[in-house]
């Protein structure tokens, strides 16, 4: 991709994230469905690779209801102080990722797949790779 269309891209997803932060169920969503979440807000410090949660992922298998209010998960990147504790404990991705509804916890790696150093955000999976190694799926699951 040349430098200008790079900058094109990277200010279209700019617009569609704060589209999408504005207006969570608005029509400009289906953009950020394939934005992954990078989640660091401990990650880092405690020498484990950033949090990656694939949000399109998730949203094709479950309504927003079920994460944004019955699960609690605030509409914001970064923004709900997500630790192991509460996992283990059945709260945010534990009450899914429990070897019951999904994959359980002891699978640090599909979780904690970011590059280091990556800051908490919403990624446009199809413009960037975060997940290392590779072997995450991208669009090829959509
Ligand atoms: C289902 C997804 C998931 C799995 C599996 C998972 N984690 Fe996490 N983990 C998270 C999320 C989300 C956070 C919050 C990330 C942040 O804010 O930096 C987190 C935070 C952490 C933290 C920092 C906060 C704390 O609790 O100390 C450590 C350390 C950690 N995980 C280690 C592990 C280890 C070790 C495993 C495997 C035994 C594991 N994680 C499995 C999602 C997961
Ligand atoms: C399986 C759970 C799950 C489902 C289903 C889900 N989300 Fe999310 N959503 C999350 C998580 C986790 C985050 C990141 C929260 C964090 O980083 O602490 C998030 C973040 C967001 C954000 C904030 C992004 C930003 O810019 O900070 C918005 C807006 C959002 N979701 C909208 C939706 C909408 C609309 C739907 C349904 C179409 C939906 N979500 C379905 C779990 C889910
Ligand atoms: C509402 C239930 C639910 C919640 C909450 C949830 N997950 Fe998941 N997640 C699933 C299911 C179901 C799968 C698919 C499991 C399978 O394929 O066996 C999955 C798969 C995944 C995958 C693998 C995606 C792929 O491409 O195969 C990752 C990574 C993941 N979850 C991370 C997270 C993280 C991080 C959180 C918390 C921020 C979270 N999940 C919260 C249900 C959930």
């Amino acid at each position: 991709m040349r430098p200008g269309n790079r900058a094109r891209a990277y200010a279209a997803l700019g617009a569609a994230i704060v589209a999408l932060t504005l207006v969570p169920g608005g029509a400009r969503r289906a953009l950020a469905e394939y934005g992954d979440v990078v989640i660091n807000n401990y990650s880092d410090a405690a020498g484990v690779r950033p949090a990656v949660f694939p949000h399109w992922f998730h949203r094709v298998r479950f309504r927003c209801k079920v994460c944004h209010s019955d699960l609690g998960f605030k509409f914001k990147a970064g923004g709900n102080e997500i630790n192991m504790l509460k996992i283990i404990d059945g709260q945010f991705c534990g009450a899914c990722h429990n070897g019951n509804i999904a994959w359980s916890v002891e699978n640090c790696d599909l979780c904690h797949s970011g590059k280091p150093g990556t800051p908490t955000q919403v990624h446009e999976s199809t413009i960037q790779q975060l997940a290392a190694p590779a072997e995450t799926p991208a669009a090829a699951k959509k």
